[in-house]
């Protein structure tokens, strides 16, 4: 069967069989690989990408139910080797270390803006729930995420972060 899906702006259509979820069929039938497996069970996050407007786990989805939709990943963050502002944040703050849980990470987060654009940590805290970081931990990512949106933590108030 086919399914047909606008990524980042490009139309892809491509042949697929009806049980392959949304995320192996962005990184096997498109190819763009950014957007990550981790636990295959919707509990980490590493896989989220924005689907309609709302971040989804796209383990859980499969692709026959993206017929027709807009996806986005993330490599439509930035604009060729630019970084786009939350990167670059990312990059100052080291909120990425083995960088696997990132591009999940960047696509919960990106939602969390349109929402809030200026999101306390409160918001930020929220709005990466999801997104299970084994490695870097919160708080950079938090700071990171402060900084991106011309704000920075009050002084202590990151300290019960882990
Ligand atoms: S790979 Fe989808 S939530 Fe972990
Ligand atoms: S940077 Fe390694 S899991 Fe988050």
């Amino acid at each position: 069967m086919k399914v047909k899906t606008t990524v980042n702006g490009q139309v892809y259509e491509r042949e697929t069989v009806p049980y392959k979820t949304l995320l192996h069929f962005i990184r096997e039938e498109i190819g763009l690989t950014g957007t990550k497996e981790g636990c295959a069970a919707g509990e980490c996050g590493a896989c989220t990408v924005i689907l309609n407007g709302k971040p989804v786990n796209s383990c859980l989805v499969l692709a026959v139910e993206a017929n027709d939709a807009v996806i986005e990943t993330v490599e439509g963050e930035g604009a060729g080797n630019e970084l786009s502002d939350l990167q670059a944040a990312f990059e100052r703050h080291h909120a990425t270390q083995c960088g696997f849980c990132t591009p999940g990470m960047l696509m919960s987060i990106r939602d969390l803006l349109r929402r809030h654009p200026k999101p306390t940590v409160e918001q930020i805290k929220a709005g990466i729930e999801g997104n299970f970081c084994r490695c870097t931990g919160y708080v950079q990512v938090i700071e990171a995420v402060l900084d991106a949106t011309g704000q920075s933590a009050k002084k202590g108030e990151l300290k019960h972060v882990s």
